[in-house]
């Protein structure tokens, strides 16, 4: 799989020949400029909750790439009366798509959608196919509900778990939250976004090393493959 980071919680992810894009909060991030917002033409696009830091862009990209939103079924119907058709779910299930499966997990943290409507219960999102696996926790707290996920998930390549504190767990969390998901590499995300939820990298980098565990803080812009 080829990862490129869109920043805070934004991920490009190749998959299996499809273009999956979580939780896209580019244009209202001062830190994401460089990003090029019209090339962004993904096939899915998947949505964590309702906060606006994580679904600000979807109805334009999803309206100009015809890119189908797989959400919770209050999160895809709030989509679908603005036009924009999508996959309704909701937590603990999953379903097979063309590039594999998809399914949605637990999330500690609260949702509503920019205009005030329920916004369900958050979730996270395992996907997966024969030849790959990965995690993709969305806003949560460190929750015990993650040490589930290696026994109904095939082996992680890779987790992309919440660094930044303050609103989501934080790094010493994350490191508890790798060992709960049996996964040996992070990819950090939801840092450095706002003031309250800056990191400091070798704090971060050294503390996962002590653990015996790999971090990728991400760069925006960049690309990284499992
Ligand atoms: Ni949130
Ligand atoms: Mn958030």
């Amino acid at each position: 799989m080829e990862l490129k980071y869109l920043g805070h919680s934004c991920f490009q992810i190749q998959f299996n020949g499809k273009t999956l894009l979580f939780d896209p909060f580019i244009t209202g991030n001062p830190l994401a400029k460089e990003v090029r917002f019209d090339d962004i033409c993904p096939d899915y696009i998947l949505l964590s909750h309702g906060h606006g830091d994580h679904v600000m862009d979807a109805i334009s990209i999803a309206s100009r790439s015809k890119a189908l939103i797989i959400s919770t079924y209050e999160i895809v119907s709030w989509f679908e009366k603005q036009g924009i058709s999508g996959i309704p779910m909701n937590t603990g299930g999953k379903k097979q798509l063309e590039f594999g499966w998809v399914k949605l997990v637990n999330a500690i943290h609260s949702s509503v959608l920019p205009d005030g409507t329920y916004g369900a219960n958050p979730v996270g999102f395992c996907i997966y196919h024969e030849n790959g696996c990965f995690y993709y926790a969305g806003d949560t707290a460190l929750t015990m509900d993650m040490q589930l996920i290696p026994k109904i998930c095939p082996p992680l390549d890779v987790a992309i778990l919440p660094i930044g504190d303050h609103f989501t767990m934080g790094y010493e969390d994350a490191i508890l939250a790798a060992q709960f998901v049996q996964c040996q590499h992070v990819v950090g995300c939801h840092f450095n976004t706002f003031p309250a939820i800056e990191i400091d990298n070798e704090k971060v980098r050294s503390a996962f090393e002590q653990a015996g565990m790999k971090i990728t803080i991400p760069s925006i812009n960049e690309q990284y493959s499992f």
